[in-house]
């Protein structure tokens, strides 16, 4: 089986990290996002996996190179020189994803994640006999969704609506989707959205498949977003494989540590942490709800909340950073410092305290 996965767009929402990597490749959970994505495509037995991308392809597979080798399982790009949308990379990547089988293929978006039940919408998507399933999930805001009206017994949907001005449903698109090679033939070789002119027509024609997604579901492309969606993946790590999570008086709820991150005396760190490779934390620190990618250093009596600290960066002694607070690469938070939702741009020293939440450049 095949799949392709929707990577373009430059990541805009989740600057400042996206200006030193794609935002498929921030970590998410100590993982790049597409990499749980691409595990859990391989788990089902998917065995070619085609990136859509409209910049820096080189950057993503030199990266991927090593893990197609440990994944065993082939990763191939397919470029657009201008954007195509969500729905024109497919025809772009038409001969790549069809092949003798006739078997249907699967389209994410690259920037939601969620325990994946592929393998559940395979048997969905063969036991209704349509063109196409969609996974929807329901969520409490869905204007800044593709919304989804459907039969509830058989899935059928009934109609198909991108980013309603109206309220029309609370079930939304999971960005994860099914399609039979028929697909291709609708789309033509244009910007074009999947949303907007694709699956309205599939679902005119009552061909169109929903199955609720079982689990929870997030899309991390804004920071709220992503700390919000590191909680839920904790959450359902705990239940799946709790042994991956940190132990110890110091910790508080789900905590993730790797291996190699140092964590001095006297710290009091969760809920909802992930802790990058090679971090030090010193003595007395206070982690709550944020991400530490590779290489952070925080310095003594130090508390974080809320927050992402980019890679490489060093938060000062007894600094208080909070509020929404992203380090970009390599920022020097001095000691004692306050940072109420400061964004802070790459390679910056913050010598003086962010009050109210802006961007540093
Ligand atoms: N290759 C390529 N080219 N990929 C693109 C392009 C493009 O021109 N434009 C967007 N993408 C990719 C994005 O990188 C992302 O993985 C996916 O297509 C969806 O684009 P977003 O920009 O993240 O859309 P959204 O979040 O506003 O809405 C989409 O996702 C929601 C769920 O998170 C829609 O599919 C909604 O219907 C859905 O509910
Ligand atoms: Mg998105």
């Amino acid at each position: 089986m095949k799949a392709l996965i929707l990577v373009g767009g430059f990541g805009t929402r989740l600057r400042p990290l996206t200006l030193s990597v794609p935002k498929p490749l921030v970590e998410f959970a100590n993982k790049p996002m597409i990499l749980h994505q691409i595990e859990a495509l391989k788990a089902i037995g998917v065995t070619e996996v085609v990136l859509a991308i409209n910049y820096q392809p080189e950057v993503m597979l030199n990266f991927l190179k090593d893990f197609e080798a440990k994944l065993e399982i082939k990763i191939t790009c397919s470029q657009e020189t201008e954007p195509l949308g969500t729905a024109g990379p497919l025809a772009l990547a038409r001969d790549k994803l069809i092949d003798d089988s006739g078997e249907p293929f699967f389209v994410l978006n690259s920037d939601v994640i969620s325990e994946y039940p592929l393998k559940e919408m395979i048997e969905f998507h063969k036991s209704h006999g349509g063109e196409a399933s969609i996974m929807v999930t329901k969520v409490d805001e869905p204007s800044k969704y593709g919304v989804v009206v459907m039969e509830e017994t058989t899935g059928q949907v009934e109609r198909f609506v991108e980013k309603p001005k109206l309220f029309v449903g609370n079930k939304i698109n999971a960005g994860i989707y099914l399609l039979n090679p028929s697909v291709l033939d609708r789309i033509e070789l244009r910007p074009t959205s999947i949303e907007k002119e694709v699956f309205p027509k599939i679902a005119a024609e009552k061909k169109l498949y929903a199955m609720v997604l079982p689990g929870f579901w997030m899309d991390i492309g804004q920071p709220r977003d992503y700390i919000t969606g590191l909680r839920l993946y904790l959450d359902s790590l705990r239940k799946k494989s709790s042994s991956k999570l940190a132990l110890g008086t110091h910790i508080i709820g789900n905590v993730l540590v790797d291996e190699s991150a140092k964590i001095g005396e006297g710290c009091l760190i969760g809920p909802d942490v992930a802790i990058g490779p090679g971090c030090v934390v010193e003595s007395g620190v206070r982690l709550s709800r944020c991400t530490v990618m590779r290489g952070v250093r925080i310095k003594k009596h130090a508390c974080i909340s809320s927050s992402i600290i980019g890679w490489h960066s060093t938060v000062g002694q007894w600094a208080r950073v909070e509020n929404m607070t992203i380090l970009g690469e390599d920022v020097h938070v001095g000691d004692e410092i306050y940072s109420n939702g400061g964004v802070v741009l790459p390679h910056k020293e913050i010598k003086s305290s962010i009050l109210k939440p802006e961007i540093v450049m």
